[in-house]
């Protein structure tokens, strides 16, 4: 957990830190080879050369005419000194009016590092030598600021590649996401390097041929669902010459059944229909006219919905299918429902109460598969198909929600519905 926090987890992050981590240490080994072997080769001066020049400088005064001096002093070279003339000595500067060579040496000797020396020339002006005898000859600002420069350039660089680079894997799971969602959601971008490309290429192409599977076998479904309808139609009919009464109710029975199951089936295809677009609608009123239309059939639910208003992007029709299918569950095999609804770290949770049987443990994943009913014979008057919860898992989840069942104490079950809010 710990090592999460400091470790970044983002791609580019990643990358970039590494990059980074790299670079810093080529930089550092750099600098470290640089310093050892500049400074030994090029770098501080030895005082015995400096003593050398101090009395190279002071001679020259004496040999050269004052006219060409300045000339002469910049041309040469000079390790460890300044040299300069000047209208004024420097300050604090040891004056100098002998220069026995004996003299200026034991002058450099006892202050190799911080010298100053004034000497008065012919025309009242100064020679004004300083010796500095740099401890790190290559730490001048000039080659800091290189460095510095140098540096951010390339890290400006490694940032944009690095960003160019997990683009599109950032894109990449935006759209799987999208798409998890919502079966028409836009193909993906799909330029960039070459594997980048074909990457999304064959993602878009998955997504085109996963619509196209899903659209053809609910089409299907709904086909067969059909036809079926008018053989039933017909059977209905035919069983009217059935003589015996108790036979003849039986019959027509099953008939209903199937045609209710047949019902259904249409209801799934029609529900499943991802052509149904992606709206924005509130949620909160949703609940609340699904409740009031069950009131108005008839039925006793209890609401607690506090909030205002709630907007949601989604499939209306859809999800006022799946949280229908989740009341009318509860008011046919519960009593009391109660519906809330209520807005945590940007979900809603909905939440379907009842004090009914239940389900048991065993069964709570069975009863979300096609078809699957809790023992009808626990319930032999409730007519149903199965279909329901199935129907109301898959919407949901195509919302990025879930559902979950849980049983209450003393009895009764509670389905609750989280559904993630989007900022879209
Ligand atoms: N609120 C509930 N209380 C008890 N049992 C339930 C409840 N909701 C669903 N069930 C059980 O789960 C089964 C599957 O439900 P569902 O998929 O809606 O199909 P159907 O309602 O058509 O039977 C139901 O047959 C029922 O046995
Ligand atoms: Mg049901």
């Amino acid at each position: 957990m710990i090592k999460k926090k400091f470790f970044p987890s983002r791609l580019a992050t990643q990358t970039f830190a590494f990059l980074l981590f790299g670079f810093v240490l080529i930089q550092a080994a750099g600098l470290f080879i640089f310093n050892t072997y500049f400074t030994l080769s090029a770098g501080r001066a030895s005082i015995a050369e400096v003593s050398a020049e101090v009395v190279r400088f002071t001679t020259l005064v004496k040999v050269v005419g004052i006219q060409d001096l300045p000339t002469i002093i910049r041309t040469l070279p000079k390790r460890g000194l300044k040299v300069s003339i000047a209208s004024s000595p420097l300050e604090n500067a040891q004056l100098l009016f002998a220069t026995e060579p004996e003299l200026l040496r034991t002058m450099v000797r006892d202050n190799p590092d911080q010298l100053s020396l004034s000497m008065p020339l012919a025309d009242s002006r100064w020679l004004n030598i300083s010796i500095y005898r740099a401890e790190h000859p290559w730490l001048f600002s000039g080659f800091i600021a290189s460095i510095v420069v140098l540096t951010i350039a390339i890290l400006m660089l490694c940032l944009w590649a690095v960003q160019r680079l997990a683009m599109p894997v950032e894109q990449l799971g935006v759209a799987a996401k999208r798409f998890g969602k919502d079966m028409n959601a836009p193909p993906m971008p799909t330029d960039g390097p070459i594997e980048v490309r074909e990457l999304g290429e064959a993602f878009n192409e998955m997504q085109a041929r996963l619509k196209r599977l899903i659209t053809d076998r609910t089409q299907m479904l709904a086909a067969i669902s059909h036809d079926l309808r008018t053989p039933i139609t017909r059977l209905k009919l035919r069983a009217e010459n059935i003589k015996d009464k108790v036979q003849y109710k039986k019959t027509v029975e099953d008939l209903n059944v199937m045609d209710q199951m047949i019902g259904s089936i249409l209801a799934f295809a029609r529900d499943y229909d991802q052509e149904e677009p992606m709206e924005k609608f509130d949620l909160n009123a949703l609940v609340e006219t699904l409740i009031a239309e069950l009131i108005d059939l008839g039925y006793d639910v209890k609401s607690h919905l506090s909030i205002e208003r709630l907007p949601f992007f989604g499939r209306l029709l859809p999800l006022k299918r799946a949280i229908s299918n989740l009341i009318e569950n509860s008011i046919k095999y519960g009593k009391n429902t109660e519906v809330s609804l209520s807005v945590t770290d940007a979900q809603v949770v909905i939440k379907i109460a009842d004090e009914g049987p239940g389900i048991p443990e065993n069964e709570k994943e069975k009863v979300f598969s096609p078809f699957y009913r809790v023992d009808p014979a626990r319930s032999p008057d409730i007519v149903g198909t199965g279909l329901g919860l199935s129907v109301a898992r898959d919407i949901i989840r195509s919302h990025g929600g879930e559902i979950v069942l849980k049983n209450k104490k003393p009895c009764g079950l509670v389905a609750l519905v989280t559904l993630p809010l989007e900022s879209e």
